[in-house]
């Protein structure tokens, strides 16, 4: 029997995940992270914190499967996307990582806009320049940390240390490539017009491979460190959304992923370099070789939900608080909440966007705010899907439904209404390791292609369909939700003023 690895860096952990040749799980280990905010709107982390979560994952993840690491047979990387890392000529880290979630640089995304000509940036790259993306990162680096930038010889993103801890080699999958807003999106590598126009020399910018292609192997010390195989090969994966994608059988034209974890994504596979042309939603390269996807992203979804848990109920489990909002009625009586407590990307790329609570009044009652919540923020995930819907991509054959907010079957309902789509799930509850070692398993030779393998692998297990009487409630309250964003915009703004 060969096995295959699947490494996931994300923002709270690290988790190893070994799946066999059948695609079955057979252990599963992580180790936390923890997240420095030195400065309001800052997010770092340590690249070190992350290899040693890594290399704990590993172990303790073949010792559960009982199995040694010769028997690994291959290994995919994915984790969050979008964070610089900024290594010297040794391969020493030079300041903490700035990750996807960190809003410093706004200045950075106007002067890119600027500089290349936003019209023409979007056609290159396929997207906007956004606070969360890397090139500004670099830039915001150059401005204000001289010293640093001059020591600076590489350029990679969470998932591509763990590689360089692996392997020794500088190399990214194309899929969080293009994440960067370097790329080409059509040539599916670096713009050598974008980094000439940035001032980021070519030569920072590691090899780029398909998620499917061999990136180097094990060496000698990784394999002390974590009982892997010296010499394994190490594929290169995907960046966590687009390993998530293949980890949820999204890899063809049709099918249409949500994911609804800490943050809400709603993603579609392309065939081509597609781009919509106000850049709203973000087009990148898929883990899937030669394929490309659009993804609509909003920053708090289960999030949200999180938040307001902690907050105003922090005596009451979920379950409890959910329950108690199965008994309101679509529409939470005309109250809306706005789930922008990070800022928002799709559609307001906005990082000084605000969640609020919109008509409140005395018959509302704790009830009433959580159900507003879930309808909130499907309201928001409606938002991007509408997007995608509109984009010219053909017939959407199918909604796979991933994320721990879809584990409750009361916002499943609401969300198939907002969307008034079928839902489905699917038996592959590890999104981006499992897709990550899906990968691996495809260039181990233990099926021919990516679809392939999902649909040896991943199964339908459960739908749920729209309700007509909440589909024509939610239209109305979707418009009143629409109107909000613009008028409170500027307001919005002014309170970030406020410390
Ligand atoms: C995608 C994105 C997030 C991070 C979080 O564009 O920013 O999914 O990758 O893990």
């Amino acid at each position: 029997m060969a096995y295959f690895l699947g490494i996931d860096t994300s923002t709270t952990s690290s988790k190893a995940l070994i799946i066999d040749e059948k695609g079955k799980v057979v252990s599963v280990a992580s180790a936390p992270h923890t997240l420095q905010t030195p400065h309001p709107l800052w997010s770092e982390q340590d690249p070190q914190e992350w290899w040693q979560a890594v290399s704990t994952s590993i172990k303790s993840a073949l010792e559960t499967a009982k199995i040694r690491g010769d028997q690994v047979s291959a290994i995919g990387l994915t984790g969050q996307m979008h964070g610089l890392v900024l290594m010297d000529e040794d391969g020493k880290v030079l300041r903490p990582a700035i990750l996807w979630n960190d809003q410093r640089t706004q200045s950075q995304c106007d002067k890119i806009h600027e500089k290349i000509g936003k019209e023409a940036f979007i056609q290159i790259t396929g997207n906007v320049a956004l606070t969360g993306f890397t090139a500004p990162k670099i830039l915001w680096v150059k401005e204000n940390e001289p010293e640093v930038f001059t020591k600076a010889k590489h350029v990679l993103l969470p998932k591509d240390y763990i590689r360089y801890k692996l392997t020794g080699n500088y190399a990214m999958d194309k899929a969080d490539g293009a994440g960067t807003v370097l790329f080409d999106l059509h040539a599916r590598d670096w713009s050598t017009e974008v980094l000439s126009a940035l001032e980021i020399p070519n030569a920072w910018m590691p090899r780029t491979f398909e998620g499917t292609e061999i990136t180097g192997v094990i060496n000698h010390e990784a394999a002390a460190l974590t009982g892997l195989k010296e010499g394994t090969p190490v594929v290169a994966g995907g960046g966590d959304q687009a390993a998530g994608a293949v980890g949820m059988g999204a890899v063809e034209p049709g099918v249409v992923s949500l994911t609804l974890g800490t943050s809400g994504v709603v993603f579609a596979t392309t065939p081509a370099a597609y781009i919509e042309p106000a850049g709203r939603l973000h087009a990148f390269c898929h883990a899937v070789p030669g394929m490309w996807h659009f993804m609509g992203v909003m920053l708090s979804a289960a999030g949200s939900l999180q938040w307001y848990r902690d907050t105003l109920a922090p005596k009451m489990d979920f379950d409890t608080l959910l329950k108690s909002a199965e008994n309101i009625p679509a529409g939470s009586e005309g109250l809306v909440f706005l789930p922008y407590l990070t800022g928002e990307r799709t559609p307001h790329p906005d990082p000084l966007a605000r969640g609020a609570f919109i008509g409140l009044t005395l018959r509302h009652t704790q009830a009433h705010m959580t159900r507003a919540v879930l309808e909130g923020v499907s309201f928001g995930l409606k938002d991007s899907f509408t997007l995608i819907k509109n984009a010219g991509l053909g017939k959407i054959t199918q909604v796979r439904a991933s994320g721990g907010g879809t584990k409750s079957a009361l916002w499943r309902q609401i969300l198939a209404s907002v969307l008034d789509v079928e839902l489905v799930t699917v038996n592959s509850a590890e999104g981006s390791a499992y897709g990550a070692a899906l990968l691996a398993g495809v260039a181990g030779g233990a099926w021919k292609d990516v679809p392939t393998a999902c649909n040896a692998c991943i199964k339908i297990t459960g739908s749920t369909s729209p309700d007509p009487e909440q589909v024509e409630i939610y239209n109305k309250v979707y418009s009143i939700y629409r109107d909000l964003y613009p008028v409170l915009k500027n307001k919005f703004a002014a309170l970030s003023e406020i410390n």
